[in-house]
């Protein structure tokens, strides 16, 4: 018998603990259901003791959060203790989670206690904490500094007084992956011979582990830990944690399922793991949302890049055969969408795949052709190319560039220092219907200048009678070049009242001028591709299916 791993997420407490980041109940309440749904088996709700608002949370948590134990965090002191399980005592399962530093440094210059005192404040504490909770989790703080046959010490301590979970934290993120795994090692071999073999086979005993990420190595050492036979990992949802953070438990998960041969030769057993691993994203994404940390794009398995290929001969090997570039799928981990995102390296193959995904089936040179102006026009312009530019090229192709829409003139007018809000003139030649005129009044000059042309053309950002609703997804304004002077290029997705979605690009001296140019040419492809899609099929240039 093997017991399966545990993960305990401490994503609210350690995790909170980050630089500026501050999470409300309403929060906190919506990531744990998130990382119930994940199934993880342990989360660390809070640490009670250090503030009426943590109590708070805890307790809530405690009260709400079912499926799953609920961890609070005191220091091995009375005080700690009774408050922290003040907050966790209606928990269905409970645990209260106690620590205390280990290493000389540490109880020299921050404790003031001597090796002797720490062991008794070890003893009492786990025993007291057990007087209110079954469930005890001791933690030797700066466990990886510490001299080992004293950390064994404490670690034995806690086990006799009762301790079901002894947590080796490497705080500072010193250790390193050879060098833990052979502390782990060495704790095991030392607690079997103490006669607590059986008691860690069957998981009564667990030894736990949690890393920090100064030297970028806590997914590696918590997975040196799991080789030398550590079954709780802690860990945060995208890493987030203390000053480098803590171990991101979503790359220790996929590292753990990807790689399950690996760990099943090495443990002579395989690694149960219950996770629901398409909960990954939406989890990481909502702890990123409301942490406000961003995810780095090329962050492991949640970062927006970790499934895009690029590189023109990647994306054309994932194109006939995924796994030639991916060694796991972004469905599993909860990613929806093609991975392959067009930029300066795509290549052919690349082009043909996207348009094929959105429904468009082309003709060989059609293809050719659609590549050459996209090399051309388009990706050295643009750093992030949506879709919708790529489809754009095809409607202007077969239009031949005969657009409905042109602008005439504009005049846009935007003082400083008064109350005059800025405001905007367009003349346009509608092709259709004549020549059309029409003012607007924004928060700044492209808002006032876009919602002239909108005026003009019988459009409006807000739902009206009458008009064609019409919605801003995306605007941005760069410039082409170095200096004052430089070209600026504006790059516009609009979006119909039926969810038809359309790119333009627009380049000039004057930024005005270039944004207005990119929400014509975004107009011009959207009236095109809603009047003459039919044709489009007809002429066998390409067909939406
Ligand atoms: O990093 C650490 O040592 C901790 C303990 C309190 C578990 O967070
Ligand atoms: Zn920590």
């Amino acid at each position: 018998m093997h017991p399966k791993i545990l993960f305990f997420d401490t994503t609210l407490r350690d995790g909170e603990q980050s630089p500026g980041v501050s999470l409300n109940l309403k929060q906190k309440l919506e990531i744990a259901k998130a990382l119930v749904e994940l199934g993880v088996n342990v989360i660390e709700a809070g640490f009670p003791i250090t503030s009426p608002g943590d109590f708070e949370s805890v307790k809530t948590l405690a009260k709400e959060i079912k499926g799953v134990t609920i961890a609070g965090l005191a220091r091995a002191n009375p005080k700690d203790i009774e408050v922290a399980w003040e907050a966790l005592k209606y928990a269905e399962s409970p645990r209260i989670h106690t620590f205390i530093a280990t290493s000389d440094i540490h109880l020299k210059y921050k404790l003031k206690k001597s090796r002797e005192e720490v062991l008794e404040i070890t003893e009492s504490a786990v025993k007291y904490a057990l007087k209110f909770c079954p469930d005890v989790e001791f933690s030797a703080e700066d466990a990886t500094r510490s001299d080992w046959n004293y950390l064994f010490q404490v670690v034995l301590t806690a086990v006799k007084s009762g301790a079901k979970t002894i947590n080796i934290p490497d705080t500072v993120g010193y250790t390193v992956p050879q060098e833990y795994f052979n502390l782990i090692s060495f704790l095991i071999e030392n607690l079997k011979k103490e006669g607590y073999e059986n008691a860690l086979k069957e998981g009564k005993l667990r030894i736990s582990v949690h890393c920090h990420n100064d030297l970028g190595l806590a997914v590696a050492n918590s997975l040196s830990a799991i080789l030398a036979g550590a079954t709780q990992i802690e860990g945060t949802i995208n890493g987030i944690g203390e000053r480098a953070g803590n171990a991101s438990l979503e790359e220790i998960i996929m590292t753990l399922k990807t790689r399950s041969n690996f760990f099943k030769e090495r443990l002579g057993y395989p690694l149960e793991i219950n996770i629901n691993t398409k909960k990954i994203v939406p989890v990481s994404q909502l702890v990123s949302k409301y942490t406000g940390m961003i995810i780095q794009p090329n962050k492991a398995i949640v970062g927006a890049n970790a499934f895009s290929h690029e590189a023109g001969i990647h994306q054309h090997g994932v194109i006939c055969e995924r796994s030639t570039y991916e060694i796991i799928s972004p469905e599993e981990v909860g990613w929806t969408g093609s991975a392959i995102v067009l930029g300066k390296h795509s290549g052919r193959h690349a082009i043909g795949f996207k348009l094929k995904s959105r429904g468009w089936t082309l003709e060989d040179e059609v293809l050719t052709e659609i590549f050459e102006i996209y090399k051309n026009e388009v990706k050295d312009v643009l750093r992030n190319i949506a879709d919708e530019h790529l489809e754009g090229i095809l409607i202007d192709k077969f239009l031949e560039k005969e657009y409905r829409f042109y602008l005439l003139s504009s005049q846009v007018i935007s003082v400083y220092g008064s109350s005059l809000k800025p405001f905007a003139q367009v003349e346009i030649e509608d092709r259709k219907e004549g020549r059309k005129v029409s003012i607007g009044i924004g928060v700044g000059p492209i808002d006032a200048a876009y919602k002239a042309v909108a005026s003009a053309l019988g459009y409006s950002f807000e739902r009206e009678p009458d008009k064609k609703f019409i919605r801003l997804i995306d605007f941005h304004i760069d410039a082409l070049s170095g200096g004052t002077s430089a070209e600026g290029i504006s790059d516009v997705i609009i979006e119909d009242e039926t969810g038809i979605r359309t790119a333009g690009l627009g380049r000039d001296g004057d930024i005005v001028i270039a944004s207005l140019k990119a929400f014509l040419r975004a107009l011009n492809r959207l009236e095109a591709f809603k009047e003459k899609g039919v044709e489009l099929k007809a002429k066998k240039l390409a067909f939406k299916d």
